[in-house]
């Protein structure tokens, strides 16, 4: 059965947009399921760069489908400024679908996220400021506006009020700020309405039927493991499920059709916005990561938290995933290190800990125990084989796949397309 998903198994950016356009050549559908345009994915093709935030990396392969699943949120004008974007660049996005169900973020979504963190001050959570988490709880609280509901004014004008009932009350009387006006909300989504119309369908039913016909589907995360909202490290996580089973949800999918589950994965460790990360580094090393990884957010333009190679998390991506295979990233930015330290354990009051512990409190006690490597100073970016990779560079490789619970399917040594040594094949 040809369903693939493709995830973050860290905390995002790991190299899911490269990752996706290097299998979109070879598949008829790219399918978002959840995120928002939170979400930077960055594709190098030639000498072209591109950054995507909502539209799924399989938009830049032109035999392929790009689908917008109901398991996301959608801002409408993010939507179109991206897709005229990529017109100006020569690319055809007619074939874009998107899901009637899929929500959208509102201008009050916006509003109240950014509110909200400057309310939560020490305590926030340091959200990309979409509107992500306010969008998914109207969804949840059912005062969400869908993308149907374009197209039903009377409806539209009807939801508004309702979402925005409780939210002006909270916006005036607790932090301050002015009312926002339901016609001029309703106004501004029913100006989207039209340009939209044309990608709207039922892409439950278009995935079925396509996957029915033996057609292949890849399923694209936006963020990364430990930033869902179950099983990341809560709260200091997005407000949707990257997670696989996140996939069958946020597509509409039966997670009996997927048939293979590959988590990305970068050779040392990120992450953007607050939250626990035992292996950062506040050194030169860190530093050093930041700068040959170019590890700045491609969405908020923030440098990146950056620390060593983290093996518990990657056995924990494996587990709730239930992964495949990894596609391990950015090995080339390792190069020059004499020795690279590998965290393979935890120690959390004393005492060694294997596995992600479940509880927060421990989480934020565990510091990282460390075993280390030899590196390799070889310059790796024109390796197409396993076997063209220096020795060490290669023992780094089956350690980190020991360590983790898969195997190492492929391997990024630079953003391009070409720049991946494929050992076993995902299609
Ligand atoms: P995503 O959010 O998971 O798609 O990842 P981002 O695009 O936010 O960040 C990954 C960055 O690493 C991008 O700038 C990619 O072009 C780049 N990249 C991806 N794979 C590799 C690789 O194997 N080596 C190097 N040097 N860069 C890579
Ligand atoms: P890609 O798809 C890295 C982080 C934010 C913040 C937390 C919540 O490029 O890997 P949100 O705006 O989602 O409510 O913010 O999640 N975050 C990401 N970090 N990569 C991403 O996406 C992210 N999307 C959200 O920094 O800590
Ligand atoms: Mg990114």
């Amino acid at each position: 059965m040809p369903a693939l998903v493709l995830l973050g198994a860290q905390w995002g950016d790991e190299g899911k947009g490269k990752a996706t356009d290097l299998l979109g050549g070879s598949v008829d559908y790219v399918v978002r399921y959840q995120g928002g345009n939170n979400a930077g994915h960055t594709v190098v093709v030639g000498d072209q760069k591109y950054a995507l935030h909502l539209l799924p990396s399989g938009i830049l392969s032109p035999g392929c489908t790009p689908v917008i699943g109901n398991g996301v949120v959608v801002d409408p004008s993010v939507l179109l400024s991206e897709l005229s974007g990529l017109n100006e660049r020569g690319v055809d996005t007619s074939k874009l679908l998107i899901s009637g169900n899929a929500h959208i973020i509102t201008p009050y979504n916006v509003t109240v996220d950014k509110v909200t963190e400057r309310f939560l001050g020490k305590r926030k959570i340091g959200t990309t400021g979409r509107g992500i988490g306010p969008t998914y709880a109207d969804k949840i609280n059912r005062v969400g506006i869908r993308v149907q509901d374009l197209y039903d004014e009377s409806i539209l004008t009807q939801k508004v009020e309702a979402a925005l009932d409780v939210k002006n009350q909270v916006l005036t009387k607790l932090y301050n700020r002015r009312a926002i006006a339901v016609g001029q909300v309703v106004e501004e989504l029913l100006g989207y309405a039209a340009q939209i119309e044309r990608y709207v369908a039922d892409t439950v039913l278009v995935l079925n039927q396509a996957l029915d016909d033996d057609k292949v589907v890849l399923f694209e995360g936006g963020q990364g493991t430990l930033l869902d909202i179950d099983h990341g490290t809560y709260p200091f996580v997005t407000s949707s499920n990257p997670t696989a089973g996140g996939a069958c949800t946020g597509a509409g999918v039966g997670p009996t059709k997927i048939s293979r589950v590959i988590g990305i994965l970068k050779a040392y460790t990120t992450r953007v916005g607050a939250g626990p990360f035992p292996t950062e580094l506040f050194d030169e090393d860190g530093e050093a990561l930041r700068r040959i990884g170019g590890e700045r957010g491609v969405t908020t333009g923030r440098d990146r938290r950056c620390g060593w190679f983290d093996a518990v998390i990657a056995r924990y991506a494996t587990r709730v995933n239930g992964l495949t295979d990894f596609f391990l990233t950015k090995l080339d930015v390792l190069t020059g290190w004499e020795q690279i330290p590998v965290c393979v354990a935890y120690e959390i009051d004393g005492k060694r800990v294997e596995e992600l512990p479940y509880s927060q409190t421990d989480f934020h006690h565990a510091k990282p125990v460390y075993e280390t490597l030899p590196g390799w100073s070889e310059d790796i970016t024109k390796a197409k084989s396993f076997s063209d990779l220096p020795k060490n560079a290669q023992n780094y490789v089956k350690a980190l796949e020991e360590m983790s619970g898969a195997p190492i399917s492929a391997i990024g040594v630079g953003p391009g397309r070409d720049e991946t040594i494929e050992i076993n094949s995902f299609l």
